[in-house]
């Protein structure tokens, strides 16, 4: 289907034709349209101009409304103020728009002409670790760009960069050489998520507390590091076993999440030993990194540390080793040169933003990144506690992700049970919408602010049903379902011949920014705009439905049909931008 043109595009579009009109050498002006309280629309642009043109701004607009035609989209245009057009559109004109918007699956979001490839790196948790609340954030937020993105006609490759190597390995799988049923599982059934980080947790801490103290374990285990490093088979075996045994773990997690994570897309640091040497030759040898103290380093004007000298991006340390920075160069050649990205997006910690812009500028020089490839960062804040501060438990220690979730669950299970029986839920249904709803309020919490500020992790207000969270929105949704059960025979029919009442209307006019809201999301990596688009409409939708009866008092037939065409198409609306921001919409609750 041809994309569905918005109501605000056609009008924005019968303003520049009038302008043109009006004035021939000002074709290109842009009129400036936005949603006003006054009328439906407002153009400012026409000041701008007349300033411009050294003309009279009010006579300019009125020149402009003069040659805008008769046509049954503009209602009413008044000449406000020092020069600004308050605009109205006709009644007939929103219902028809929406009504092509409805006929179409993609609810009218066209696919982006420009599409390229997107390679995302996204929850990216690190092996024989817990997971914290910045992973949640990473992954949160990088699985609603990668659906915005697929939506928009993107073609999108997701990179899960997992902390899987570095000299740590040597001191855990010395530990396991040592004590080799470490590892082992309990029963020979599927070992559970929690097991396999419990495992991971104590073989950690025990081998931390050796390292620490025991200056032969501490040689061995150094020792291990080259033979893991030079490829050694036993070695690279033990591992993997660590590897595989984070791996159950993380999915356990990402299950928790409703998440879907794909074994093929897990591309951890260790993915691109095979690249460090060649990247480091690459910038060596066009002078991009130069040896300074024996370590391979790139350095920039403007990064300097406390004592005012340059701080370089180190690529090889003195003693050879790689680091964060090669293997981060290196999958920026793997990406660009493979897999034909023509953006990369990292969705990482704000904290690591210096990280990325040397890196990023690093690969600028070296011919990597270019005007045809950029790569951004969408830079997260931190997750505070209620007090304001990182979030922590009582005992300073860093919160488990799982038990949050946990917690965030049995919330929303008890907020969903009190209302169950209204509802007529089953038990199943209960423990399924209490999933739902309190994934979902975790993370709602993370995409409703704009992503670079911290946020408090705060339960309670998170699902609640007053404010602007996702149960608010689910409930919205799962209303207007329970409308569709007592409409009985009436079915949602457009009826553009109707007069609107204001709260349709502002509905309908909002319902009409669906297409522009998914666009500006996609381009700015902005998810919360998507977030707040339909926070807004559940609101507006919740105003319609005290002032608009749809069922009870009946009205007439043709109105409860429009009605319910306003219904519908809310709910499809609603439930097509939660699915974008992985959040489920249950149909009843
Ligand atoms: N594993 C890292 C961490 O936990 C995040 C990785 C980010 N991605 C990257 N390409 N460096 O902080």
């Amino acid at each position: 289907m041809a994309s569905v043109p918005s109501l605000a595009s056609t009008v924005q579009q019968r303003l520049a034709d009038g302008l043109s009109a009006a004035l021939p050498d000002a074709a290109s002006a842009d009129p400036l349209l936005r949603r006003s309280d006054r009328a439906d629309f407002q153009a400012n642009g026409i000041l701008a101009l007349a300033k411009r043109l050294k003309g009279n701004p009010r006579e300019l607009a009125t020149k402009v409304v003069e040659a805008i035609p008769a046509n049954d989209v503009l209602k009413e245009i008044e000449v406000s103020g020092p020069g600004f057009l308050n605009i109205t559109v006709t009644d007939a004109a929103i219902i028809d728009t929406l009504a092509a918007r409805a006929a179409d699956a993609r609810l009218g979001v066209p696919f982006d002409e420009s599409a390229g490839t997107t390679v995302i790196d996204y929850a990216q948790p690190n092996v024989a670790k817990e997971m914290h609340v910045g992973h949640l954030r990473s992954a949160v937020i990088g699985a609603a760009m990668v659906e915005i993105l697929e939506f928009t006609g993107e073609t999108v490759v997701r990179r899960h960069h997992i902390g899987d190597w570095g000299t740590q390995f040597g001191m855990l799988i010395q530990y396991l050489i040592e004590h080799p049923h470490e590892l082992d599982h309990s029963s020979e059934a599927e070992v559970s998520g929690e097991e396999a980080m419990s495992n991971l947790n104590r073989l950690y801490k025990a081998s931390r507390a050796l390292f620490d103290s025991d200056e032969e374990f501490k040689t061995r285990a150094r020792a291990r590091v080259v033979d893991l490093q030079a490829g050694d088979e036993e070695t690279l075996a033990l591992w993997q076993r660590f590897v595989d045994e984070s791996k159950i773990y993380f999915y356990s997690v990402f299950d928790k999440l409703d998440m879907d994570i794909r074994d093929a897309d897990v591309v951890g640091e260790s993915g691109y030993n095979d690249m460090l040497v060649e990247t480091c030759r690459i910038l060596e040898e066009s002078g991009v990194a130069v040896r300074s103290e024996g370590a391979l380093c790139v350095f920039f004007d403007d990064v300097k540390g406390p004592d005012g000298n340059p701080t370089p991006l180190i690529v090889q340390k003195s003693d050879g080793g790689f680091g964060y920075a090669a293997t981060d160069l290196s999958a920026i050649r793997d990406r660009v040169q493979n897999l034909k990205a023509t953006s990369l997006l990292y969705v990482v910690d704000a904290r690591q933003s210096l990280h990325f812009k040397m890196v990023f500028e690093t690969a600028r020089r070296a011919g990597w990144l270019n005007d045809e490839v950029k790569a951004v960062q969408l830079a997260f804040g931190t997750v505070l506690g209620k007090d304001g501060k990182p979030f922590k438990t009582r005992e300073g220690e860093t919160v488990r992700l799982v038990d949050l979730l946990d917690e965030a669950v049995d919330r929303a299970t008890a907020v969903v049970r009190e209302k169950a029986e209204k509802v007529g839920l089953t038990e199943t249904e209960i423990v399924e919408n209490g999933q739902y709803v309190g994934i979902g309020a975790v993370k709602y919490a993370d995409l409703s602010t704009s992503a670079a500020r911290d946020y408090k992790f705060d339960l309670d207000q998170m699902v609640s049903l007053n404010g602007d969270t996702s149960v608010y929105l689910q409930y919205a949704y799962a209303r207007i379902k329970s409308i569709f059960g007592k409409a009985g025979d009436r079915t949602p029919v457009a009826h553009p011949e109707l007069e609107l009442a204001p709260a349709e209307r502002a509905l309908g006019l909002h319902l009409d920014q669906f297409a522009e809201t998914v666009s500006e999301a996609a381009a700015e990596y902005a998810p919360h705009k998507l977030t707040a688009y339909l926070y807004q409409l559940a609101s507006l939708y919740t105003t319609f439905y005290d002032q608009c009866p749809v069922i009870k008092p009946e009205p007439a037939k043709e109105v409860a049909e429009n009605r319910l065409f306003l219904c519908d198409l809310t709910a499809r609306t609603l439930h097509q931008g939660m699915a974008l921001l992985g959040i489920r919409t249950p149909e009843r609750l």
